[in-house]
């Protein structure tokens, strides 16, 4: 019984360090120490779609945009998808299976724009289907496409090859796969500033334009 108690009290403990180291984390500053030397030409818009609380590809196409001077465009479910993890899954499977596509809210014309920054958080290894209905529903022709993912620990999996994909007549970049938070992460309301700062987004402009 003591021995129970003992091993109890140092699991409570241990819980709670993880929580606080959490909360530090999250609490830390995130913004660009690096400077950007690169040149974006072009008009540029930052589309992405997010659907946790915590928002890790909005916060990922946030950076992006106060680094290139895009205009932030989100991409919205006219079904939002459940909150709880568990129904999320379910829903976005069901999409999966009926063509991997989910209706969406109208998104402005890009016409007007030159360069396409493209955000999705990584399910089931590609986009999520409110992104595959901004795909089928957007030309790119003649367009820089530059894809942006955020995942839960697996990496970008299929994502840039699906993009490459969905936008043919597109010129695509290489893109910058963030690691954004698991479950447990996102219970505890930390997001994608527990792994990545606005570094990240430089570093990665920097190296491709
Ligand atoms: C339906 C669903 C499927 C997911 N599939 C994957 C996956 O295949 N690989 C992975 O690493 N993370 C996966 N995740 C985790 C998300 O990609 C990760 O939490 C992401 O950063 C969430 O972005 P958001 O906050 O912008 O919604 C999945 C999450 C959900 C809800």
């Amino acid at each position: 019984m003591k021995v129970m108690l003992i091993i109890l009290g140092i699991a409570g403990v241990a819980a709670i360090a993880v929580v606080a180291g959490c909360r530090m984390l999250a609490g830390r500053s995130t913004e660009a120490t690096v400077a950007l030397t690169a040149k974006i030409p072009g008009k540029v818009a930052v589309v992405y779609y997010s659907q946790s609380k915590v928002g890790n590809t909005a916060t990922v196409a946030k950076w992006i945009a106060r680094h290139t001077g895009g205009e932030l465009v989100p991409i919205e479910a006219v079904e939002a998808y459940p909150d709880a993890y568990g129904d999320t899954l379910k829903a976005a499977e069901k999409d999966m299976e009926n063509g991997g596509t989910r209706a969406i809210k109208s998104v402005p014309p890009l016409d007007s724009y030159d360069m396409v920054f493209i955000g999705s958080p990584i399910w089931y290894g590609t986009y999520a289907p409110p992104v595959a209905e901004f795909f089928k529903t957007h030309s790119f022709a003649g367009k820089t496409v530059v894809p942006f993912c955020t995942h839960g620990g697996g990496g970008a999996g299929r994502y840039f090859m699906d993009v490459r994909k969905a936008c043919p007549a597109a010129t695509v970049k290489e893109g910058l796969a963030i690691r954004g938070s698991n479950q447990i992460e996102r219970r505890l309301g930390t997001g994608v500033t527990v792994h990545h700062t606005e570094d990240d987004v430089v570093n990665w402009l920097n190296a491709v334009f």
